[in-house]
């Protein structure tokens, strides 16, 4: 009798939400990605929108992913090895949230605690609790966004999360906390490299940059661009998102034929008529 077979794919989507995540940027992004490859690398990682999605499709490659925020790098880690802890932790904090959200945020705001679980929890809860649903720190490292004006926040994504762990244990995946170009150190020419740092500023009003307590500057951006060369010349695939900004075209010039503008709707800025529709640019090299 005819054996059938029936592969069950796992869908994954971001567990946090991220300042400048991927998510509404897919369809255009995805679309620039190359059909083979034999690894996959992404060294902004942050919320993960184009990893998820990529890691969700039968693909047979080794995927090195990685991010300086070493609190976010701890939260794929746990998720991967101890999401029913988490679970519990998170369904801890809508239980108390649920009861007094105000006193409860703030209080949870304050903590600094130094467990694991106690700490991966608390992140994932800020981050669907807090106002617009970003991490951002002070300059002291400290998580200084307000309450958000959620009715219902979905606290705990049992069914997520568990997708995220089995999808993070069962394939060849390198989750790192580390610089980019230390990242991008063993890349070779079947490999793709897809690059999301955080954008260079297009007006001094907009300079959103305090992902991790340390900026990313210009002096990085033009260390990227050396990096995205050598990327090139080794023969690999690299595609990068950033503003469309006078630094970045004029960085980018020679690879002006690779270059595709997308309008964009960002929804970092607190100011609500800033939410406007702006354009950015996608940059490749194939
Ligand atoms: C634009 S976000 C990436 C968003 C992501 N694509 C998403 O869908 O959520 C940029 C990320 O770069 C990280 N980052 C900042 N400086 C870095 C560095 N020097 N090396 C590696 N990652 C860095 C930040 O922590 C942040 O998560």
């Amino acid at each position: 009798m005819k054996q059938e077979y029936q592969f069950l794919s796992i869908t994954t989507k971001p567990f946090v939400k991220w300042a400048g995540g991927k998510r509404q940027l897919l369809p255009i992004i995805t679309r620039n990605i190359p059909e083979k490859f034999e690894r996959y690398y992404e060294p902004f990682l942050g919320g993960g929108a184009v990893f998820f999605n990529l890691v969700s499709q039968d693909r047979k490659v080794k995927w090195f992913v990685s991010d300086l925020n070493s609190d976010l790098i701890l939260s794929y880690a746990t998720i991967r090895d101890r999401v029913k802890e988490i679970i519990s932790a998170l369904e801890a904090h809508a239980e108390n949230y649920f009861k007094n959200p105000n006193p409860y945020y703030y209080k949870v705001r304050e903590n600094n605690p130094k467990g694991q679980i106690d700490k991966v929890s608390r992140l994932i809860f800020l981050n669907k609790t807090c106002f617009n649903g970003l991490y951002r720190v002070n300059s002291k490292g400290k998580f200084n966004v307000p309450l958000g004006r959620y009715i219902n926040p979905n606290i705990v994504n049992k069914e997520n999360l568990l997708a995220i762990s089995r999808v993070l244990q069962s394939k060849d995946i390198s989750i790192k906390c580390q610089d980019f170009e230390v990242a991008l150190k063993h890349v070779g020419k079947e490999d793709f490299v897809y690059l999301d740092p955080p954008y260079q500023p297009i007006s001094t009003t907009a300079n959103f940059t305090s992902y991790t307590n340390g900026n990313f500057d210009y002096q990085d951006q033009k260390r990227l661009f050396e990096k995205f060369k050598s990327l090139d010349r080794k023969g690999a695939k690299v595609l990068l998102s950033n503003s469309k900004s006078k630094e970045i075209l004029d960085l980018f010039e020679e690879f002006a034929e690779g270059i595709i503008e997308i309008n964009a709707n960002r929804f970092i800025n607190s100011v609500s008529q800033k939410r406007t529709g702006h354009t950015e640019l996608l940059i490749k090299n194939f």
